[in-house]
């Protein structure tokens, strides 16, 4: 049986050494250290609630170890929602009532500024296929697409 691990993980830009069970998930981890907005749902990598980024790609927080991000730098929605890089999808999710109870929306807030940041002009189908692995049991997805979308307008025309 190996004992608890010692890490450093920088979260959301603030570096933080911890001794952890190497069994210890990402998104528990998180959780344990106040970063609430990672929800856990299936446990088993398949509902997107848990979606964090890593170094800057988005990965499932409850299929990611603690231990494996020993060095790297992990950003949760409170990050992300206080540099304001999603602020904008943000309020477009409000406008668009593209949340109701808002489990799912932390991960669809970085899974789909993720699909912003690489494809400025995605087609509908192209956004529902990009949040695809981030189920929504509540709003039936159409007004989240719209969002999405409308926030892909409006960062086209401000470029
Ligand atoms: S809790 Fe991680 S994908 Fe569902
Ligand atoms: S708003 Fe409830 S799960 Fe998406």
């Amino acid at each position: 049986m190996t004992g608890p691990l010692a890490i450093t993980i920088t979260i959301n830009g603030e570096p933080a050494t911890r001794a952890v069970e190497p069994r210890l998930s990402l998104a528990d981890f998180l959780r344990a250290e106040g970063f609430t907005g990672t929800h856990v749902g299936c446990e088993h990598g398949v509902c997107g609630a848990c979606t964090i980024r890593v170094d800057g790609r988005t990965a499932r927080g409850c299929l990611t170890l603690a231990v494996q991000c020993d060095g790297l730098e992990v950003e949760t929605i409170e990050g992300a929602t206080g540099n304001g890089c999603v602020a904008d999808l943000q309020d477009a999710f409000i406008e668009n009532n593209a949340l109701q109870c808002g489990f799912c929306t932390p991960g669809m807030l970085l899974t789909a500024d993720e699909l912003l940041q690489e494809n400025v002009s995605p087609t509908r189908t192209e956004i529902r296929e990009h949040l695809s692995g981030n189920y929504c049991r509540c709003t039936g997805y159409q007004a989240i697409v719209d969002a999405v979308e409308q926030v892909a307008r409006q960062r086209a025309e401000r470029t």
